[in-house]
């Protein structure tokens, strides 16, 4: 990782809608995968969904201990 600030990403999740969290950090949104981890030989993504339609602060820093939702870990 690089010297940015990395801060959670508030986003409405959609209820059913399945979601494939970055766990490398190279893609270009950062947020979800866009396939950049086969270029370093890093780990895929995570995929998920959510029960209900809910607003959700996600990830960035890829330090969380409760992913992709972020838990603080990034102050
Ligand atoms: S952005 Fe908050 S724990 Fe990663």
């Amino acid at each position: 990782m690089s010297d940015k600030k990395f801060t959670p990403v508030k986003l409405a999740l959609e209820k059913d809608k399945r979601y494939a969290w970055c766990t490398c950090g190279h893609s270009e949104t950062n947020v979800f995968c866009d396939g950049s981890h086969k270029q370093h030989e890093k780990a895929g993504s995570l995929v998920f969904q959510v029960d209900e339609d809910k607003d959700a602060r996600i990830c960035t820093c890829k330090l969380t201990s409760n992913p992709p939702y972020c838990d603080g870990s990034h102050k």
